[in-house]
């Protein structure tokens, strides 16, 4: 048993989520903000990746003072756990996901991830999953989320993690925004990064759900099926 797994991504219309730089850009507009502050607030939980908290340290909290007070009102807190996946626990003690907003954060790590990094994150007031040896095994850590009461999870990138769920078949569901823009770059990270599939036979089937213009792009929404 796992949550239900949503990936959310803006992407220029080359496919790119940021530049080669890997700093934050802005590729949507203020509808599609709307969409993902609401998606937030639906979530259970939010998820990053270690690559995405260092690059962009994101706070990934409900922006709209209504949004928040409703969920508050509903789940006794204005935002979603906030989940970073991260091995070695390097997340910065000083990160805006402990700056800002309320409710829980989750540091899932593995096996080999240094004692006093994680009593420093614990004493920040974070809870540490720890599943996996090497690298957190994302499997096992979707089952203690569930176990643990989590039903709905939206995954904010980036492209490594979007890559480890979708090719380990913990995906349900893709919302990619695509942006007026093309950012080019042959080292800037794609909505799916990783190794990649070899031959097209062992590709992640999509069934196309919605197509939505919004401000100067669209939104497509996507579930996973099966097979292509
Ligand atoms: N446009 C958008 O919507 C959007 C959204 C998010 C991010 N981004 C961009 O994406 C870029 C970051 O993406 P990224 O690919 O570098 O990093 P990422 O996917 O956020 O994080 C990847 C890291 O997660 C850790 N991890 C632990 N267990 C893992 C597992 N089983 N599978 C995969 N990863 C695991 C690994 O580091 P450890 O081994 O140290 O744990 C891995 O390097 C940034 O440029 C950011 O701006 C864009």
């Amino acid at each position: 048993m796992r949550p239900h797994i949503t990936i959310n991504a803006a992407m220029s219309a080359d496919g790119k989520i940021s530049t080669h730089k890997r700093i934050q850009v802005r590729i949507s507009g203020d509808d599609d903000f709307i969409r993902v502050d609401t998606m937030r607030a639906n979530a259970d939980a939010v998820m990053v990746g270690i690559g995405t908290m260092l690059a962009d340290n994101p706070s990934l909290t409900v922006k709209s003072g209504e949004l928040r007070s409703k969920r508050k009102k509903r789940s006794g807190s204005g935002d979603p756990a906030r989940i970073v996946v991260d091995s070695m626990a390097r997340t910065p003690l000083d990160a805006d996901i402990f700056k800002k907003g309320e409710g829980e954060r989750i540091i899932a790590v593995c096996e080999k991830a240094p004692k006093g990094r994680i009593e420093a994150l614990q004493h920040r007031g974070a809870r540490i999953l720890t599943a996996g040896d090497q690298q957190v095994d994302l499997a096992g850590l979707m089952s203690e989320l569930k176990a643990l009461g989590f039903d709905t999870l939206m995954v904010e990138g980036g492209a490594t993690l979007n890559w480890s769920l979708i090719s380990q078949g913990l995906v349900d569901e893709i919302y990619t925004y695509i942006g007026a823009m093309v950012l080019g770059g042959e080292d800037a990270p794609t909505l799916v990064d990783g190794t990649g599939f070899g031959d097209n036979t062992d590709a992640v089937g999509l069934e196309l759900m919605s197509v939505e213009r919004m401000d100067d792009g669209v939104l497509i929404q996507w579930h996973i099926v099966e097979s292509v």
